[in-house]
């Protein structure tokens, strides 16, 4: 089947089987990097990216029903400020940039900030359960949290 796809900003057109889930697709046959097909079945979050700027977790998001709709992966932001803002969060709060779970992450981060300009607990929460992993302190992760929030809203450490 013939997939017409917008990722971010650019329209891709691929051939690929039908029922491909868009994880697959975009990690295996797109070779987007920063997403991740890896429990397959919702629970983990680390294939999470946007669609039309809302959050879904792309490994049980059929490809077919992404067609003409924005596909927002973290590569979209790598270059940019807001990127860097976030990033130095984590660093100062010594959570590592870990290439499984961060990318999920970092983008969900960004789109509440996007959203809302700064992260309330809730936000937080919500950030810390949406991209789940047994190996991250998570107060130290709230902190990372807390600390990029306040760097993308210019704050002063
Ligand atoms: S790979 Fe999609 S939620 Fe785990
Ligand atoms: S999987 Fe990334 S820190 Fe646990």
């Amino acid at each position: 089947m013939k997939f017409n796809l917008i990722i971010n900003g650019k329209e891709v057109e691929i051939d690929a089987p039908a029922n491909i889930r868009l994880s697959v697709l975009l990690s295996e046959i797109l070779n987007r990097k920063s997403v991740k097909h890896n429990c397959g079945s919702g629970q983990c979050g680390f294939c999470l990216i946007l669609i039309d700027d809302k959050p879904i977790y792309s490994c049980i998001y059929p490809a077919s029903i992404a067609q003409n709709k924005r596909i927002t992966t973290l590569e979209s932001i790598t270059q940019k400020s807001e990127y860097l803002n976030i990033t130095k969060g984590f660093q100062l709060a010594e959570v590592e940039l870990c290439p499984n779970c961060a990318p999920a992450r970092i983008l969900l981060t960004l789109n509440h900030l996007e959203r809302n300009r700064e992260l309330t607990g809730e936000m937080i929460d919500n950030i810390i359960e949406s991209v789940t992993c047994d190996c991250t302190d998570t107060k130290a992760l709230k902190e990372a949290l807390y600390l990029s929030s306040n760097f993308y809203e210019g704050g002063h450490f």
